[in-house]
């Protein structure tokens, strides 16, 4: 039997692309496995938002050469995803690594199948297209129970200037309204428990569609029958639409959860960012989502080092996020990447990048401690996800706001909806103990 092996790299999109690969493969005929040694096929699927990413794949690649050498046509590796769609790339991976097999972009995970069945030398097909379609007939092995992520579109049209995504991934496309309720109807019924909606910037889904807004999709779903939860990422400040807000509020399976990011808390940085909001607008956006939603787990995504980021700047995204008290953020440290505007820009040197990422990521985790610490006691309700493989015979699951909480349980469990009393806490997780199952 054949084998493949998918490497994910970057985020939930990604992880969600990776399934598409898997659908494809296993419609072939493979099956998966976690050994390279037993894999036919290798299919590396890439991010190249951050330079950090970008290195590691480089180093896994060149790590399978030896096998490789010696497995030749009984191995083959393909490199797929957003970071063969920069310019340049596809030929210097290929010279890089001849014995890369396939090659393909970010929007043409179609061409996977026709690849392997039609493979001679090798097969590079990375196309350059603004707008590519969307593909409806690709298919999706699920690897997420009980979550299941459904992409609502593709594409990113703010070209920020720091990011890459626009020009590796195309213009914003929005899928049929249809097309997406199909697949989540499709999900309920096979019994999945949460859904999540993917996007580059949900909240302006549908406009290049003659019809169609986000708002109408969430509340669409939210009536559905059943006992299942729905999620959304990523909400754009700029485009945020403070009609979601009361739709989450009014509706108990809507998770309690919004991820905004903010970027940085300085207005200024936020102009050369091309981000279209400031610092007031965005707050403006958390007091009304925190008047409505009292208990909304807010997260974000924050950068520093951006080029124009002075001392000045940096303490003003601190004192945001002590403003905001985001349940947890992602940060990150700006990298320039090739062809966007802010890498044309004076870099900073690496040791001011380095002092301040130290600073905000201790603060964000003193503020994720204080946080949790405020769960101990209360009793909430989880979803399970998972085994967590850290503790003895224990499970993990979220709540509605997307903490992580790990109780003492059995595979079993997983799917599940139970009330459980917080007892203590570790930074942004916590742990507890089941009151009552739903
Ligand atoms: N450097 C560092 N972080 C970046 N992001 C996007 N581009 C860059 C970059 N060049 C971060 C942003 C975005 C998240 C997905 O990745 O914070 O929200
Ligand atoms: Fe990148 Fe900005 Fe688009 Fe997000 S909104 S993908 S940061 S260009």
């Amino acid at each position: 039997m054949q084998k493949y092996k998918i490497n994910t790299y970057g985020c939930q999109m990604n992880v969600h692309e990776s399934e598409k690969i898997a659908g494809i493969l296993s419609e072939l005929g493979y099956v998966e496995t976690n050994d390279d040694a037993e894999a036919n096929i290798i299919v590396f699927n890439t991010c190249c938002i951050r330079d950090n990413a970008e290195r590691r794949i480089g180093g896994n690649i060149g790590a399978l050469k030896p096998m490789k050498l010696e497995r030749k046509g009984d191995m083959l590796i393909a490199v797929v995803g957003c970071m063969t769609q920069q310019e340049g790339s596809a030929k210097a991976l290929k010279s890089k690594f001849p014995f890369i097999d396939i090659i393909l972009g970010a929007n043409n995970l179609q061409d996977l199948k026709p690849a392997i069945l039609n493979l001679k030398k090798s097969y590079i097909n990375v196309p350059q297209i603004e707008k590519p379609e969307i593909r409806e007939d690709i298919p999706i092995l699920r690897t997420g129970y009980p979550n299941a992520w459904i992409n609502i579109m593709y594409g990113c049209n703010n070209f920020c200037t720091y990011c890459i995504v626009p020009y590796v991934r195309g213009r914003e496309r929005s899928r049929k309204k249809s097309d997406i309720i199909d697949d989540v109807k499709r999900v309920l019924d096979e019994g999945y428990k949460e859904i999540t909606l993917l996007g580059q910037n949900v909240d302006s889904y549908g406009s290049d569609l003659e019809s169609g807004r986000f708002s109408d999709i969430l509340s669409e779903i939210a009536k559905m029958e059943g006992k299942f939860r729905l999620r959304f990422m990523t909400s754009h400040p700029k485009d945020f639409n403070n009609e979601v807000i009361d739709i989450i509020a009014s509706c108990d399976n809507i998770c309690n959860n919004i991820h905004l990011p903010v970027q940085s808390g300085s207005s200024k940085v936020l102009r050369d960012m091309n981000r279209r909001y400031d610092r007031e607008k965005y707050l403006n956006i958390i007091s009304d989502i925190r008047s409505k939603i009292p208990d909304c787990g807010i997260t974000s995504d924050i950068m520093v080092g951006f080029p124009t980021e002075t001392d000045e700047d940096f303490q003003d995204t601190v004192s945001l996020v002590e403003q905001v008290r985001y349940s947890n953020a992602f940060t990150f440290v700006y990298s320039p990447r090739k062809g966007t505007p802010a890498a044309r820009m004076v870099q900073l040197p690496e040791e001011v990048k380095k002092a301040r990422i130290t600073k905000l990521v201790d603060l964000q985790n003193k503020i994720s401690k204080e946080i949790s610490d405020e769960y101990i006691g209360k009793i909430k309700e989880i979803l399970v996800e998972d085994v967590n493989p850290r503790y003895d015979s224990s499970v993990c699951g979220r709540t509605s706001c997307g903490r992580l909480v790990t109780v003492k349980g059995d595979p079993s469990m997983i799917g599940k909806f139970y009330d459980v009393e917080i007892t203590s806490s570790r930074s942004a997780s916590l742990f507890g103990e089941i009151r009552g199952t739903k």
